[in-house]
């Protein structure tokens, strides 16, 4: 890596950053942070470069989800639980009924800082800086809590590194069984039009559990039906925070980005000549990068050099967000040049961002059937165009809150208010992501059969 350091990104343009009031505060709280202990393994982000290597192949399908914005006052072990519960069960439903090995990365532990489309945010006529994330500064509408505030990093490092310690846990200790399938369910499901559908994958998960046991095939000898592996990721949007928590692997000498084992580029950020490009390159974490609506394809082959120069299979994923009526038009160039050009890529669907609308009565809404509908367009393009549809990247919640509208509870635009809790972007909530994973598991099934069958 030519001229990298986890610092030269400072000398290029950057976007969306704070400006800080004092300069010196923020190189105080650097110099800590750095001197902080990292909080992922470069080993680990290697197993998910491994298992992503592995979706570029067709071998397993990535599920990407959790909050928009994960929030400082909003911090408990029940939303943390429930929301890895919800990625589990949608995991446990696409891999069983889209008989699939699913890769799990935790959109959770790290996701504190957004980009924003305005500078200023506007309220019966009074203007403030806007919102960019608890890592940031504050969701209260106030000078004071819109005040960029450094010491914010630090409460960002320990937040993430508790809610990481507690997913380990689920993770290993017991909650992931596969024994406990049916107990994923939240009582707010329990009475949903999903829920019988679910109620019936975990029965007869429960019975091939069975039958494995008769076969010897059981927790103690097969880890992987007691524990899962989850992973982490986040948009690393405030490269300052990215580059304290930068360390030189001591096993291979490379370096990574430890505070998540993967972290992408948002479609705001992705310039060239910029900042991000410039950090990321010589980072050794799996990568990903939002391509929107309008990436051009000369563009992407840049980008794609840029950041993956030695083609590496399983290093960079692509997180498209084109919105339902715009994919069929714009993607199909992007993978057919891709694939032309033999470059190795992950290719996913964002289906949230493209597709955010705001209702009459002020709320920022996405609708369940469009978000639906660019997952199905997203797995056509890719049948058509004979290259795999590797996954899914959701905004998603175990709470039972009324953020998108639709969904089998129909929930309309008057609906919104009664659970509007999200600090930035609409989030489907555990029945959303149920009903979503029973509709597009018959679709990863075929997509991925049909995708090995021409591969032979
Ligand atoms: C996000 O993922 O929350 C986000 C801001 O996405 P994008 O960069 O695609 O707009
Ligand atoms: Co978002």
């Amino acid at each position: 890596m030519t001229n990298w350091s986890p610092n030269s990104w400072r000398n290029f343009p950057i976007v969306q950053q704070p400006k800080y009031p004092d300069a010196e505060q923020v190189a105080e709280v650097e110099k800590q942070l750095s001197s902080f202990p990292p909080l992922v393994f470069a080993a680990e982000a290697r197993a998910l470069e491994q298992h992503l290597a592995g979706v570029s192949r067709g071998d397993a399908f990535l599920l990407q989800g959790g909050d928009c914005a994960e929030s400082f006052a909003d911090f408990n072990a029940p939303k943390i639980r429930d929301t890895f519960k919800t990625l589990l069960q949608m995991a446990v439903v696409l891999t069983f009924s889209g008989k699939c090995p699913i890769v799990k990365v935790a959109r959770m532990a790290g996701q504190y800082a957004k980009p924003r489309s305005d500078d200023m945010e506007t309220r019966d006529g009074i203007s403030l800086p806007s919102y960019r994330g608890d890592i940031i500064n504050g969701f209260e509408f106030t000078e004071a809590a819109r005040i960029p505030n450094p010491e914010n990093l630090i409460k960002a490092y320990h937040q993430s590194s508790a809610t990481l310690n507690l997913l380990r846990a689920f993770a290993q200790g017991g909650l992931a069984d596969l024994h406990e399938v049916n107990r994923w369910n939240l009582d707010f499901v329990k009475n949903s039009p999903v829920s019988e559908k679910y109620h019936d994958v975990a029965m007869r998960i429960q019975e091939a559990l069975g039958f494995m046991e008769v076969c010897g095939i059981n927790p103690a000898n097969t880890p992987s039906i007691k524990e899962t592996e989850l992973f982490t990721s986040h948009e690393a949007l405030l490269l300052n925070y990215e580059e304290a928590l930068t360390r030189r692997d001591t096993l291979t000498g490379l370096w990574y980005d430890c505070s998540a084992h993967m972290v992408w580029i948002g479609e705001r950020t992705r310039q060239l000549d910029h900042a991000h490009i410039e950090f990321f390159r010589g980072i050794n974490n799996p990568i990903g990068v939002k391509v929107g609506p309008g990436m051009q394809p000369d563009e992407l082959i840049k980008l794609i050099d840029a950041l993956n120069p030695s083609n590496k299979p399983g290093r960079l994923t692509l997180i498209t967000r084109m919105g339902a009526d715009n994919l069929a038009g714009k993607l199909p160039e992007l993978v057919k040049r891709v694939k032309q050009e033999g470059r190795n890529v992950v290719w996913i669907s964002d289906p949230m961002h493209g597709n955010t609308v705001k209702t009459d009565n002020g709320y920022k809404t996405r609708d369940f059937n469009a978000i639906l509908r660019e997952i199905q367009a997203f797995f056509a393009v890719h049948r058509s165009e004979g290259t795999y549809a590797g996954g899914i990247h959701l905004e998603m919640t175990g709470l039972d809150v009324t953020e998108c509208t639709g969904g089998a509870y129909k929930i309309s635009a008057q609906d919104l208010e009664r659970r509007y809790e999200t600090q930035c972007d609409p989030r489907l909530n555990q029945n959303q992501v149920l009903e979503m994973a029973f509709n597009i598991s018959d679709t990863l099934k075929t997509a991925r059969s049909d995708y090995l069958a021409s591969r032979g």
